[in-house]
């Protein structure tokens, strides 16, 4: 089954609301991609389609922007963006397989807090390799699996809990299925395997302040396409979003509930 299944056209529009720190950290990945003017981007996971109405703007009318996304209902979103006569399109399309896309085609293609929801990174990132020109760049936004472990907020609050019964018997504390976070090292072997060269990685902290654990799940439910707390079994749920709600409080600051991760970005060129 694909994680997007479980979307729905509510979640999009959320995600489309609720999506302002994906799209600045796409925005400096787009900078970093030096993304020109004529440029043949692809989008992979382009969601409800923000970023790549950004990049729509930088390549021009002598270039082309096209979104993929499994989720019929980001893609609507997302396709509700595009004008007549736009260079910008949007396809139903899946990471793990870009056979539609012809050798050495494209310029630069990017995957914005969509890598851990790939679960054959090597095929696809072997793909990729293949559809950009020689010289042509790949980018990546992503939480690395360790960092995110040892350092993310709301992860450590979580992780904690699943310590804890009635959640330690129920729950694998480290299958996030249908997510398959990668470690970084892992991901530059990947990277190095698939041919690419100029492997370049940069970490940005964030600190988020949320004035409401309503607003903290939403964005949580919206980002995660119908899976936020898929590894919880249902009868458990309810009680571990209250759970989480009460640890999460203890974060209060007078700004908001204080929340603090890591975004990794990586760039690398086609030899
Ligand atoms: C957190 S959203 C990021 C959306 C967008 N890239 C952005 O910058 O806002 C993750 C996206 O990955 C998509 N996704 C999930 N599995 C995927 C796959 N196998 N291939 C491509 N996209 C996938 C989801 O449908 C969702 O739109």
């Amino acid at each position: 089954m694909s994680s997007t299944e479980l979307d729905t056209s509510t979640l999009a529009e959320k995600y489309d609301q609720l999506s302002d720190s994906q799209f600045e950290n796409g925005k400096l990945l787009i900078k970093e991609l030096q993304v020109e003017n004529g440029h043949l981007v692809l989008d992979i996971g382009s969601g409800t389609g923000r970023l790549a109405e950004y990049v729509a703007k930088t390549v021009g009318k002598k270039g082309k922007v096209i979104g993929i996304d499994p989720s019929p209902h980001r893609i609507k979103v997302a396709s509700s963006k595009v004008k007549p006569s736009s260079n910008l399109s949007f396809e139903v399309g899946n990471g793990e397989d870009l056979s539609r896309f012809k050798e050495e085609s494209l310029d630069r293609v990017y995957l914005n807090a969509v890598l851990g929801w790939i679960e054959n990174k090597g095929t696809t990132l072997a793909e990729i390799h293949r559809i950009l020109k020689p010289g042509g760049k790949l980018g990546l936004t992503f939480t690395s699996k360790n960092i995110q472990k040892a350092f993310s907020t709301d992860r450590q609050v979580a992780d904690r809990l699943l310590k804890k019964e009635p959640y330690a018997s129920a729950v694998k504390s480290d299958d996030e299925t249908p997510r398959h976070p990668i470690k970084t090292d892992e991901l530059i072997l990947l990277l190095i395997n698939s041919g690419f060269k100029d492997i370049k990685l940069d970490i940005k902290k964030n600190t988020r302040y949320i004035p409401t654990t309503k607003e903290y799940f939403d964005k949580k439910e919206a980002s995660a396409h119908g899976n936020f707390l898929a590894n919880i079994p249902e009868k458990l749920r309810g009680q571990f979003k209250s759970d989480l709600e009460k640890e999460l409080e203890k974060n209060r600051t007078p700004q908001g509930i204080e929340l603090t991760n890591y975004s990794l970005f990586a760039t690398a060129t086609k030899s």
